[in-house]
């Protein structure tokens, strides 16, 4: 029988997630359907429970609701618990939430753009949803040096001492070239640039925004410096990757699947 899934949002009309694991499920030859949920800002818990009650398996959940799955999930995992966040709920005996954006972005950096973090000085740039979810990954990945940032340093300090050894410094107090910039701001989604100094980014270093899609102002200027610069999608790719194997123990071949969404030949 066709189990269903989805994934919960607002808004959720461009996501890229049915896409994804429709390819994922025609690979492996799960019997699954995935389709998208637009959720009322007031009616998450409302949405879901329908989903659930209708015999929905399991959804991915992204933006503005993944605090708001965090708190209604009967049981966590310790990454969802370390991030305050949840982007991948299953409906068994009880509600349980997972968070796959972190394992996402590691496995794009390293598996994908074939970057190993070890030993690396890695800039994380933001301070709210997007930036907690990857914090803990990036925390525990053995990198020489983890750096926060974020407009208000206040909530950067506040990450930083949650995800040791991570260190929070000002913006304008960065200096020197970092191995990975990652930008984790809402900035690149409004147009807005980021008030950083240019030194962060030099020719060795890796550009990467959380966004997928579009070239952001922080791409543009990274590209410009001469840096290698690379959007979200593989992280897309591969958080949903690891979200289809939370729900049916199979895991997926991405690289093919992500070739396809950049327009590549696979
Ligand atoms: P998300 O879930 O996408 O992370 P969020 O929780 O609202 O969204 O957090 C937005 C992040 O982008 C914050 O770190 C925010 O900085 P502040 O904490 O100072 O608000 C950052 N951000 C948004 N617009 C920005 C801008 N124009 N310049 C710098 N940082 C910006």
């Amino acid at each position: 029988m066709t189990e269903r899934y989805a994934v919960i949002g607002s808004p959720v009309a461009h996501s890229q997630s049915p896409t994804i694991h429709a390819r994922f499920a025609q690979a492996t030859g799960q019997d699954i359907a995935y389709d998208r949920i637009e959720a009322p800002l007031d009616g998450f818990e409302r949405t879901v429970e329908e989903f659930r009650a209708s015999g929905g398996r399991g959804l991915n959940v992204t933006l503005p609701f993944k605090q708001a799955a965090f708190r209604y999930c009967e049981k966590l995992s310790d990454r969802a618990s370390a991030a305050q966040a949840v982007n991948t709920l299953v409906f068994a005996d009880r509600i349980l939430g997972d968070n796959t954006d972190g394992i996402g972005l590691l496995r794009d950096l390293e598996g994908n753009l074939g970057l190993q973090l070890l030993g690396k000085s890695v800039l994380l740039m933001g301070a709210g949803g997007a930036a907690q979810g990857v914090a803990g990954s990036l925390a525990d990945a053995k990198v020489a040096r983890l750096v926060i940032a974020n407009r208000t340093f206040s909530k950067a300090a506040e990450l930083a001492t949650r995800f040791k050894p991570a260190v929070a410094v000002r913006y304008a107090e960065l200096e020197g070239a970092f191995d990975i910039v990652i930008n984790a701001t809402s900035a690149s989604l409004a147009g807005d640039a980021l008030a950083v100094p240019p030194s962060v980014i030099g020719k060795n270093t890796l550009a990467y925004d959380m966004v997928y899609g579009r070239d952001t102002a922080f791409l543009q200027a990274a590209r410009r410096a001469g840096a290698r610069c690379s959007d979200g999608l593989g992280m897309l790719v591969e958080q949903a990757a690891e979200s289809f194997f939370i729900w049916r123990g199979v895991r997926p071949a991405t690289r093919a699947v992500l070739a396809s969404l950049r327009g590549d030949p696979d």
